[in-house]
């Protein structure tokens, strides 16, 4: 959701602009810009849609400087034109600003200064910032930013230029995320580290209230009281490839397909697999921790929150834990009844793929505020829930591009099997000789993954078949009932076909209704104990004309002319991960029969960072 790439060094920066505004479009975006400050102003150019209109726009002759910033917008206040797009100068075209967030008290801003006489040319928050700047100057950036930045309400993360300056970039950041880069005798900024991999691996994450003053010799960070602040640079080890397509058409294919391997890397981290011993260093409780832990609660968003779903049955079916899982953003405002007990009683996990998302993160504060501890579940090293949570643990997925989230579904679920597994042990309910065999299970997930991966032709070829399917409903029980909410959450996303997820038990009670003869009924079935039941509801829907898939595990009473694509030989608790690589490929292969913008779907953003 909206990007930011900013450069200042000695050579021509209008083309690594662009190249990085491509590689933060998988973020969502509706229209792109650019500013470069030159001898006489800036050079600006703005485009609505994709940035190859704004490539088209530029023509062959880029705008000569060596310090700029460019811009993706997603669009919040202001629809999508060229108006509204970022970059945003001052009325005196003295300042140019790009900007993430949202200005909270713009209009009141706004107010003041229209009274004073100034022009506005835009509907967005974000020129407020530019009048404020241009109208405060104070002959130099960083103490004008320093008036400026109190008066706004709300978050931000800022690239700034200043004419008087064109060899100097300007930063600013309050709750939303902002890197700089370090090179040698060039300086950049973006608001995540895939625009900066193939130019530096050396990043320092803005912390809020910071300003940062960037030329070629160096990046300068201040505090909100304009004093040096010393900020240590991370270390970025992603595969630039890894943020490639690396021959796959599709990002969101090639996400799929390496989740054998993001598994791999995952379990590897938090497992010894040769003594098939848990990390113990990895892991946020002692015992001690986790026999007084009374309620465990997750809060997430979308497939993190269906992974929180799963997260919720794995730790109390195996760990005992009670356990439960909320919408980030109802948990932020609902009413919180805490279990009593000590400080180690009431447990908060955030679980979050870009680390980023907003109602996330005002979970997990609110939870902090409440006195609980909050553990999160990462992606991205050094993202804002990573930060600041009290523990955090990383998936190790690598960069997750395309908008609909895939790998980092499947290791999410998987560090809350190894977390699960992890308190059974700690609280003695399981054995260390059950632990090491429920771990050699683990050790074979990979493989297993791979094995349905194997089977992806079948999988197209189904969607070639049904590309004329009108509606979708997946139905479940219990866990398969969660997968079932995500297949559902996938199909739709990628392919916009209607699709529903029902707890297979509920549908006769009202949505059976609509189930016709153009109606494709999946069927999640992994569970043993409850195959049975699944089975009865799908010869329920069988009577009603619907046609029948099922994801799982074949058995006696599964109703005739049923497509079936198995999950076999499988603990029960990893069944349902199968499944829902099955799922991945349907919904992928039915959007590309429909010729969909697979890795950015309409209206969607990766990374969802206003509320
Ligand atoms: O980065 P996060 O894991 O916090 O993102 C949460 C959701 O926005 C995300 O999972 C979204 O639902 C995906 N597009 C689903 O594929």
């Amino acid at each position: 959701m909206c990007g930011i790439i900013g450069f200042t060094g000695a050579r021509d920066c209008a083309e690594l602009l662009i190249r990085g505004l491509e590689q933060l479009e998988y973020r969502g975006y509706d229209s792109a810009g650019i500013a470069v400050a030159g001898a006489d102003g800036f050079a600006v150019c703005k485009a609505v849609g994709r940035i190859a209109n704004l490539r088209e726009k530029l023509g062959a002759a880029l705008p000569a400087g060596h310090t700029g910033i460019g811009h993706t917008r997603w669009a919040t206040h202001g629809r999508p034109s060229e108006e509204n797009c970022h970059p945003h100068l001052d009325e005196k075209g003295r300042v140019a600003v790009v900007h993430n967030g949202i200005i909270e008290n713009y209009l009141a801003l706004k107010a003041r200064l229209e009274e004073a006489g100034v022009r506005f040319s835009s509907e967005t928050d974000t020129e407020v910032v530019a009048q404020l700047l241009g109208y405060y100057y104070t002959g130099d950036m960083k103490q004008t930013l320093l008036k400026v930045l109190p008066m706004l309400e709300g978050s931000f993360a800022l690239g700034v230029l200043d004419a008087n300056a064109p060899d100097a970039l300007y930063c600013a950041r309050r709750h939303s995320p902002l890197l700089v880069g370090l090179g040698r005798g060039e300086q950049y900024i973006a608001s995540d580290a895939a625009a900066l991999i193939e130019h530096t691996r050396e990043m320092i994450t803005l912390e809020d209230g910071d300003i940062g003053v960037l030329t070629a010799a160096g990046a300068a960070i201040y505090g909100p009281d304009g004093a040096p602040r010393a900020r240590a640079p991370m270390h970025v080890s992603w595969d630039a490839g890894a943020a490639r397509k690396n021959g796959y058409p599709h990002f969101m294919l090639k996400e799929i397909c390496e989740q054998p391997q993001a598994l791999r890397d995952t379990l590897a981290h938090y497992v010894d697999l040769e003594r098939l011993e848990i990390r113990r260093e990895q892991m946020p409780f002692d015992r001690q921790q986790a026999l007084a832990l009374k309620e465990l609660t997750i809060a997430a968003c979308g497939t993190a929150y269906h992974a929180g779903m799963m997260g919720r049955a794995l730790l109390e079916n195996i760990a005992g834990v009670r356990a439960r899982a909320e919408i980030a953003s109802e948990y932020r405002y609902g009413p919180v009844i805490l279990p009593g007990g000590g400080p180690d009683s009431a447990v908060f996990l955030a679980v979050s793929q870009s680390g980023e998302t907003a109602d996330t993160l005002a979970a997990l504060r609110r939870a902090k505020g409440l006195g609980m501890r909050a553990i999160a579940f990462s992606n991205v090293i050094g993202a804002s829930i990573a930060r600041e949570a009290d523990t955090v643990m990383y998936t190790l997925a690598g960069p997750e591009i395309a908008v609909a989230s895939t790998k980092a579904y499947l290791t999410q679920v998987l560090l809350f099997e190894i977390l699960a597994l992890d308190l059974a042990h700690l609280r003695g309910r399981i054995t260390g000789e059950a632990l090491k065999q429920r771990l050699a299970q683990l050790a074979a997930l990979p493989g297993q993954a791979q094995a349905v991966l194997n089977r992806k032709e079948m999988v197209l070829n189904f969607a070639k078949r049904n590309r004329a399917c009108r509606d979708v409903f997946f139905i479940g029980r219990l866990t398969d009932y969660t997968t079932s909410l995500e297949a559902a959450l996938k199909l739709k996303e990628v392919s916009y076909l209607h699709s529903e997820a029902y707890a297979a038990g509920e549908l006769k009670h009202g949505t059976i209704a609509l189930i016709d003869e153009e109606t494709l009924v999946a069927a999640i079935a992994t569970q043993p104990e409850i195959l049975q039941k699944t089975y009865a509801n799908m010869q329920e829907v069988k009577a009603r004309g619907a046609y029948l898939l099922l994801i799982g595990t074949p058995g006696a009473n599964l109703p005739e002319d049923c497509e079936v694509w198995p999950v076999e030989g499988v603990h029960p608790t990893l069944a349902p991960l199968l499944a829902t690589i099955y799922a991945q490929l349907l919904a992928y292969y039915t959007a590309l029969m429909h010729g969909c913008d697979i890795d950015k779907p309409r209206n969607l953003a990766k990374s969802v960072t206003v509320e």
